[in-house]
């Protein structure tokens, strides 16, 4: 059986007190979560300590949304895997859009990134997916399949056990369109098969994520496709009933 998780990416929102109220907020619903389903939150790295403080009494796991591909020293502002180990992460969220996009974030980096996360005990939440002009282009099998490769290809299978892959088309992000349930299942169906033609039966005991616009709406029909096995979510994170209702609708 496949783990089910509903992660939420606070990205950069919410002061700490604003987080640690969300936090506390999805704490005192977090019964009403089925017990199968496993919660995360990745807040921003300020706020890894104090939500980790609320959150430790709870079955919900907590998240980084990036880490450093160094391991420690001379690189100011970074965050070591390290780091956020030491403070009770459990996860963190690597090679997501926004940090390919906007900091320029390669598989090669992403493979450094990765190695320093699983060598840490982090359990990595692995992000792919294409940007509209190449799925309007129709290379959007293409572009996954290189993402998954470059990066986990490399890995052991033990260190694959580990992983949670998220697939979120890059035009789904914030922008109110989600993949229509055909279109994120076929994809998911595709990583599946990657991941099957290199690490063989281990592929069906790997959590895939589906990420965009995803809100209490659409996710009954998202998490029903056979090969989705919960989501990654942005903006309806940021609200606790909404995020407690994503988490509802298995
Ligand atoms: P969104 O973001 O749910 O706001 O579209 C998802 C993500 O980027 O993880």
């Amino acid at each position: 059986m496949r783990k089910k998780i509903v992660a939420g990416n606070w990205k950069m929102n919410t002061t700490v007190p604003e987080g640690k109220a969300l936090a506390e907020a999805i704490a005192a619903r977090v019964k009403e979560i089925p017990a199968d389903v496993q919660l995360i939150v990745a807040p921003p790295f300020t706020h890894l300590v104090p939500v980790s403080e609320i959150l430790c009494k709870t079955p919900v796991a907590v998240s980084a949304q990036d880490c450093a591909d160094e391991p420690k020293g001379a690189f100011t502002g970074e965050v070591a895997a390290s780091m956020i180990a030491s403070v009770g992460c459990t996860y963190t969220i690597l090679g997501h859009s926004e940090r390919r996009q906007y900091y320029g974030e390669t598989s090669q980096t992403l493979v450094k990134k990765m190695a320093l996360a699983l060598e840490n005990g982090l359990k990595p939440i692995y992000c792919v997916g294409e940007m509209k002009d190449e799925r309007v282009a129709g290379r959007h099998f293409e572009v996954v399949k290189a993402q998954i490769e470059e990066v986990l290809f490399g890995l052991s299978a033990e260190q694959m056990a580990k992983v949670v892959v998220a697939y979120e088309p890059v035009w789904a992000i914030g922008t109110g369109l989600t993949a229509t349930a055909e279109q994120a299942q076929e994809i998911h169906a595709y990583i599946r098969g990657l991941l099957r033609e290199k690490f063989g039966a281990l592929a069906e005991e790997i959590t895939i994520l589906y990420g965009g616009s995803c809100k209490p709406s659409n996710a009954k029909e998202l998490f029903a496709c056979p090969d989705i096995d919960g989501g990654l979510i942005g903006g309806a994170s940021l609200k606790a009933d909404d995020f407690i209702a994503i988490a509802q609708a298995y």
